[in-house]
Parts: structure tokens; sequence; C-alpha cells
């Protein structure tokens, strides 16, 4: 926390890009604007800050991407940024045009070169948590998140059509790296019979005899969900499983960056506007170094190192539902 008055702000999205991002630039600019504040874009997270891409931004550009993914700021993960000689060049690049306030979307890779940043010059920064993982602490929702489960949820529905038609054994890698939330919420909203996540052991000896149990009960088809941080990848699992059950009629699905794209849900539209609205208020109370979440419904704020590095903890009720509504 400190009490420096800002004038001119940055805004930047910045790691792997995520439904929502652009209301939450929206909301970051327009918010601005109000508060009498010059809104500046920056490109491509923080390398547009060292090739000084850095723009003025005015009511009107931000116009119409409130329901477009991606980001209209564009995003990028910089290597120049995690030495100090390129965070220097960046500053001055701020320094120049009177940049005294930064909003940082992004992840928490984004948020370690915010807190560095902020502490080697004196600039404020706000990390607002941009990302479909929902791998960071201090908010009940990242923007993307519900937009990615929402995308794995319909192309899992269509995947037990097909393999409902051919009674087959599908399963389906979805993303999140470390972390299981994509495959938890989506493999609960889907009736997966199985869910295999990083937070917890993969038992193979488990997974196979309710495999065998099922069959014996004549439900042959089954939907297995995988978190791509999981300790086997869905290749894997498929090897073991075909080896172990030749008789399944097995098929692998990864779904990949879809899930990363398309138009976000309300409630990330919704959360992403909350957000960024409340980072340009911060950064008018002279706050620093937080990251703006969501959590019960009331905004909270996170110092962004423990965002990083606390993770957020997949609760048993979590997982008692997974084993007692697949049987
Ligand atoms: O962090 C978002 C994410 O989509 C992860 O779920 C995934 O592991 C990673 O980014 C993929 O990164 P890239 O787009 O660089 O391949």
């Amino acid at each position: 926390m400190g009490n420096k008055k800002v004038s001119k702000i940055g805004v930047l999205t910045s790691g792997g890009d995520a439904p929502g991002m652009n209301a939450a630039i929206r909301a970051v600019v327009r918010t601005g604007l109000y508060h009498g504040l010059e809104v500046f874009g920056i490109m491509r997270g923080y390398s547009g800050m060292i090739d000084d891409d850095i723009f003025p931004m005015n009511s009107r550009s931000v116009a119409n991407i409130i329901q477009r993914g991606g980001t209209v700021l564009k995003t990028a993960r910089s290597m120049e940024f995690m030495e100090h000689a390129g965070r220097k060049i960046a500053y001055e690049n701020l320094k120049k045009r009177g940049i005294d306030g930064l909003v940082i979307i992004g992840g928490d890779g984004s948020f370690k070169g915010a807190q560095k940043f902020s502490n080697e010059f004196d600039i404020p920064c706000i990390g607002l948590p941009g990302t479909i993982d929902k791998d960071i602490a201090g908010s009940d929702f990242t923007i993307g998140f519900d937009t990615a489960v929402n995308t794995a949820v319909g192309a899992i529905d269509k995947i037990r059509d097909t393999a409902d038609a051919h009674d087959r054994l599908f399963i389906v890698e979805v993303m999140g790296r470390d972390a299981g939330y994509i495959a938890l919420h989506s493999g609960i909203s889907t009736g997966a019979e199985n869910i295999l996540i990083p937070e917890t052991e993969t038992d193979i000896e488990a997974l196979i005899s309710s495999l065998s149990e099922q069959e014996k009960r004549k439900k042959l088809v089954n939907i297995i969900v995988v978190a791509e941080g999981d300790k086997y990848g869905a290749n894997e699992i498929s090897t073991i499983i075909k080896k172990r059950l030749p008789q399944a009629d097995t098929r692998v699905c990864i779904l990949g960056h879809i899930q990363r794209g398309g138009s976000p849900t309300c409630l990330d539209r919704l959360i992403a506007s909350r957000m960024g609205f409340a980072a340009v208020e911060c950064l008018l109370n002279g706050t620093n170094n937080v990251m703006v979440g969501i959590l019960n419904n009331q905004l909270h704020y996170t110092p962004l190192d423990h965002a990083i590095k606390a993770k957020q903890k997949i609760s048993e009720d979590w997982l008692n539902i997974v084993k007692i509504l697949a049987s």
C-alpha cells in the first residue's frame, strides 16, 4: 500500500489470453476517463512497454469490444521483462509519458513481473486475474475461466453423443496448466465418469477397477476428463486402458486452444467489468501491489505475492461430489 496519487495510467494484457480481457480493458479505460485520468494502452503486454508500443485511449477505443474474445491490446510472454535491464527500459518509456500507474491483466507470471517492477520503480501496479486456469488465490473466479469451462462443457456434451452412439470410452484432456479446475468443473457438469486432476493422486488401479465394474453393469459409455497437468496425460491413460481393458473401444480428444477463444460468458463480462472498475479506484486511493478479486460476491484485495504463491485449494466437498455422482 502507498499514498501516491495517479494522473496517467497504463493498461496491458499479459500471458495467455482469456475471454473477458476486453471487458476488463474497457472498464479500466472508461473508469479512468470518468475520473479525469489519461489512459494509455500498452500493446503485447510487457513487450510493448519495452518496445514503446504505447498509445492514448479514449472512450471510443473500447467501443464494441465487451463481447469479443482475445484481447484488443494483444498479449505476449516477455523474456526481456524478466531481466532488470528490460524493466528499466520499460520504466523509461512510461516515465517519458508521465504514466504513474499500471493495471496488469494476466496470470501468475504477469503478476511476478508486476511485483518486481513496482518494487524497483516508483509505479504502482494493480493486477486483475485474467487466466482460464483459475490458479490464483484471492478470487472465486478468474477472468476467462467461466467461458473456458462452458466451451469445454459444450465440447464434452458433443463427445458424449458420439460416444453413446458407438458405446465408446472417451478420454478428454482439458487445459489448466498445473491446476485441475477446468477439468473438475467441466467434468462434474457433463457427468463425466472419472475426473483426473493434479491436486489428487491419480490411482490407476482404482480407475481400471471402476471401468471394469461399469462394464459388468453393461455401462459401456464412459467419459474420463483429464486435466493437462495430471500426472498422466490423456494419451498415457489411453495406452494404459488399451492394455488393461483391450475390449474397450477407446478414443482420445485433446480440446486445446479452443478453450481460450470465443465470446466471453455473461459472468466473465460482469467480473471483468467489476474488477476493471475497482482497479482504477485502487490506483486513485494510492494502493499498490495488490490483485483485485471477488470472494463471496464482494471485491477482495490480495497482495500480489500472496495471489501468486497461495493458489486455490480444491475442497473435499468437490471431490466427494465427483465420487458419488459418477457412480
Ligand atoms: O495459462 C493458460 C493456458 O491456456 C494453459 O491452460 C495452458 O497450459 C497454456 O496456457 C498454453 O500456453 P500456450 O498458448 O503458450 O501454448
